[in-house]
């Protein structure tokens, strides 16, 4: 990577292939230019939980913050959308070689090392170093400011994606990332916040971290009109089927499951299993008490993929047997092989497995 180094500003270029990559991961990666959220959603929750994991022997970092939330602010005057969290940051040197290189992982560098100490107790969800240009499918423009935990000077990283970047000082008060996105101008419904909050809890519900929406509304009538803002938890930063079954009632149950499938009736039955060894992941299914009307016609399956808490797709079809169709419920795996998109399921010996070694120890609690 080469870099031209002024007093203040330094422009870096990618890398000659890199740029190809770029454009490929923009232009080519992605089905749907909504994921960018999905995307820097987990990359902010990834960086609270790197946060959270090295304050456990570092407590002094959290005295500037002690919140560990993400928050999002669309910007309509301006037009951009910005993606803010409170973890680890990024040094000057983070952010040239994280965001600077593609297919460069810095949360699997940190799982690796982790992994050499005997530790692996944090969860990351990002894996391939490419999800970050997702930005780039609804952006012309991404500004990232950022200031890592235990240091005083920020870091501004800029660019249009168009064979350079740039990297200068900038102002912070205080340790995180803020992601800006000038959203191009046929993607200013990003700035929506119904649509906001459909993509966040569509995708983000249960990210373990609060995401913060910041919201408009005009209070008073007339002359005294006036506009406030406030921030509103959106998501519900807990995920159910990953709580151990003894703190679990029958009623959380319940409702769980007519929240996921708008049911008014409750369950026949249900069952919530973990498995460990060569294979990780948490089931939580349910069996609704009354056939869908369309049962002898319905062709889709319903149970829903999660990875690591990250909703990742409906009636995934490779999980589920076609007479198992009427089950509803969610799968989550910490190992299961995903593309680089995230949007399919590579076939694999881990599918596969699953499929067949699927146990049912349901208890009947109608
Ligand atoms: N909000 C953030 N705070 C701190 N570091 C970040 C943040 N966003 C990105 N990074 C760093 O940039 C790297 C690249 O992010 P990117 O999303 O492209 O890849 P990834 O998350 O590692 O993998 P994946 O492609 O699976 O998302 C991350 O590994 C992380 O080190
Ligand atoms: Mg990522």
């Amino acid at each position: 990577m080469s870099a031209e180094t002024h007093p203040q500003r330094e422009t870096h270029s990618f890398q000659a292939e890199i740029q190809q990559l770029l454009s490929l991961v923009i232009n080519s990666l992605y089905s749907h230019q909504e994921i960018f959220l999905r995307e820097l959603v987990s990359n902010a929750s990834d960086a609270l939980d790197k946060l959270r994991f090295r304050a456990i022997t570092e407590p002094e970092l959290l005295k500037d913050e002690p919140a560990l939330e993400l928050r999002i602010t669309p910007d309509a005057d301006k037009g951009t959308l910005t993606i803010e969290d409170t973890g680890v940051g990024m040094t000057h040197d983070e952010l040239v070689k994280n965001l600077g290189t593609i297919a460069h992982s810095g949360s699997r560098e940190f799982l690796q090392a982790l992994a050499q100490k005997g530790q692996k107790d944090v969860q990351l969800i990002g894996q391939f170093g490419v999800g970050f240009y997702s930005a780039y499918l609804v952006a012309d423009r991404v500004d990232v400011v950022s200031r890592a935990a235990g240091e005083t000077t920020a870091w501004r990283w800029a660019s249009e994606a168009h064979g350079t970047f740039t990297v200068e000082p900038a102002e912070k008060a205080t340790r995180g990332t803020a992601i800006t996105l000038h959203l191009k101008a046929d993607q200013k419904e990003f700035l929506d916040e119904w649509k906001l909050r459909q993509l966040i809890t569509q995708y983000s519900d249960y990210v373990g971290h609060p995401i913060k929406l910041q919201v408009t509304r005009h209070v008073g009538s007339g002359d005294t009109q006036a506009t406030e803002t406030a921030l509103e938890v959106v998501n519900k930063a807990s995920a159910l089927w990953q709580r151990p079954k003894s703190e679990v009632t029958d009623e959380q149950y319940q409702e769980f499951y007519k929240h996921l499938t708008h049911d008014y009736d409750h369950p026949l039955a249900w069952t919530h299993f973990k498995a460990d060894g060569t294979q990780q992941f948490t089931g939580l299914l349910f069996v609704p008490k009354h056939p869908p009307f369309d049962l002898n016609s319905q062709q889709q399956r319903g149970v829903r993929l999660f990875v690591k808490r990250v909703f990742i797709m409906d009636r995934c079809e490779d999980l589920v047997p076609q007479w198992l169709r009427f089950v509803r419920g969610v799968i989550d795996s910490d190992d299961l092989p995903l593309n680089v998109s995230r949007e399919m399921l590579q076939d694999s010996a881990v599918v596969r497995a699953r499929r067949a070694s699927r146990r049912w120890r349901t208890t009947s609690r109608a």
